[in-house]
């Protein structure tokens, strides 16, 4: 299994047989998963999907991603949330935080509609000038304020630098099949679409067009991505818990939270991870954080924040575990050299490859971290590259459904979210919310 469930670091922080004494309750939850008879059950469109996606759609992507690689410098894509986090997580992941800044043959790529401040997309038009622009615009409603206020910005923009048939070239839809605003425009303008399948939420939708066309258009081998995520998908079909990782790991975040804990800190020691922490945030946030239950997703990549979150979850409340996901092979490697003079004293490091280094930060950390009473979980990858990412996405979507249901509620709704998006429409007055304007604004003052 390209993941590897290592819990020598956890256990010692549970009642003996504690473990044994969940098994019962993950089984069944693995088991409404695989039967779809939990509550949100159309939304496991996720849960086959590595087996039997649109390949005719894939294709399709493949075939738009080259062609924005052949016509684009700078790749805008639209979105947010689910939207938008899987996406960029891969392409950070699979090549760097630095992705835009480093050589490739690929357009660089840069997000907007993830926030409604002015700044930022301002920022973003003045760095599409003078190059050649394609836009991804993705929103399963097709009506939330962030994408719609940036793609109305941008497409006056391409309209103003691209003769209308130019710019419906260049811009891509991935949205609902039949409805919503977006699905119409494109319909009306001739824009090329892309479909987020109904039976799959935003958070859960890394895998199908809402993540592989951005994904493809940075370069990433998604064929590669997809078969680590088949794979994974065989290999957790079974709601066995001896045989099953993500039952176990689904059962393990389950007796932390009973036993007090109250956040899960995901860790890595690569920087590359940051926007995948961000995604599991919202896997794990959206999915478990309602009915006045679920852990308080948190994460930290180290060694970086051993320098400043590292004080406190060393020492301060106890109140977090830690789920560290560990790559054994960088994508590339450095050997401390010799010195002559050894001003800086690192000689004894010399011929130690630097990826052995963070490793020893690791296991001191894991070791320290233990000291503090925290528990570390760990998944183990053997290396940093599409195939076990694919799997490690599909290993967190899977452990994310089964311990929603362990921890009884619905994990593929999210009505918190929908009460913030109705909040808005109302406070600007969108038609249709007068009412709720009105009791809104009493509760503000206004
Ligand atoms: O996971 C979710 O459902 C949310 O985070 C949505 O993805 C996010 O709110 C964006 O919604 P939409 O794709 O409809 O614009």
């Amino acid at each position: 299994m390209a993941v590897e469930l290592i819990t020598r670091y956890a256990e010692e922080f549970l009642a003996e047989g504690a473990l044994e004494s969940i098994s019962g309750e993950a089984e069944q939850a693995g088991a409404l998963v695989a039967d779809g008879e939990g509550e949100g059950s159309a939304f496991l469109g996720w849960r086959d999907l590595p087996c039997g996606y649109d390949r005719g759609e894939f294709d399709d992507i493949l075939r738009t991603a080259r062609k924005i690689i052949a016509d684009t410098d700078v790749l805008i894509v639209i979105g947010v949330g689910g939207s938008y986090l899987g996406a960029r997580a891969v392409v950070e992941f699979v090549h760097s935080q630095h992705y835009n800044a480093l050589p490739k043959k690929t357009p660089d790529i840069y997000f907007a509609g993830n926030s409604l401040s002015p700044d930022a997309l301002n920022e973003l038009l003045t760095l599409c000038d003078g190059k050649r622009v394609s836009l991804i615009v993705i929103s399963k409603s097709g009506t939330t304020t962030e994408p719609a206020i940036a793609f109305r910005i941008f497409r006056k923009y391409m309209l103003e630098r691209y003769t209308p048939q130019e710019a419906a070239g260049r811009i891509y839809i991935t949205t609902d099949r039949e409805k919503g605003t977006l699905r119409r425009l494109a319909v009306q303008e001739g824009y090329k679409t892309f479909v987020v399948p109904e039976d799959i939420g935003g958070r859960y939708s890394v895998l199908t067009a809402v993540g592989l066309l951005p994904i493809a258009a940075a370069g990433v081998d998604i064929c590669a991505l997809m078969q680590g995520a088949v794979d994974a998908c065989a290999a957790y079909r079974e709601p066995c818990f001896e045989a099953n990782p993500c039952l176990r790991y689904a059962a393990l975040r389950n007796l932390f939270y009973r036993t007090g804990k109250s956040v899960e800190m995901f860790v890595s020691y690569e920087p590359s991870f940051a926007m995948m922490n961000e995604w599991l945030k919202q896997l794990f946030g959206e999915s478990e954080g309602k009915d006045g239950k679920g852990l308080f997703p948190a994460s930290a990549i180290y060694s970086t924040d051993n320098h400043s979150l590292g004080q406190f979850v060393q020492e301060g409340s106890p109140i977090l575990f830690e789920t560290v996901v560990l790559f054994d092979k960088p994508k590339t490697d450095i050997v401390m050299g010799v010195e002559e003079d050894d001003g800086d004293e690192l000689n004894y490091l010399a011929g130690v490859e630097m990826s052995q280094i963070n490793y020893k930060a690791f296991q001191g950390t894991v070791l320290a971290h233990n000291t503090g009473k925290v528990p570390n979980v760990v998944l183990r990858l053997d290396r940093k590259d599409e195939y076990n990412l694919g799997w490690l996405i599909y290993f967190f979507e899977k452990a994310c459904a089964v311990s929603g249901y362990i921890l009884g509620v619905n994990p593929f709704d999210q009505p918190g979210v929908e009460q913030y998006k109705k909040n808005m429409f109302a406070l600007l007055g969108k038609p249709g919310y007068e009412a709720s304007k009105r009791e809104l604004e009493k509760k503000l003052g206004l």
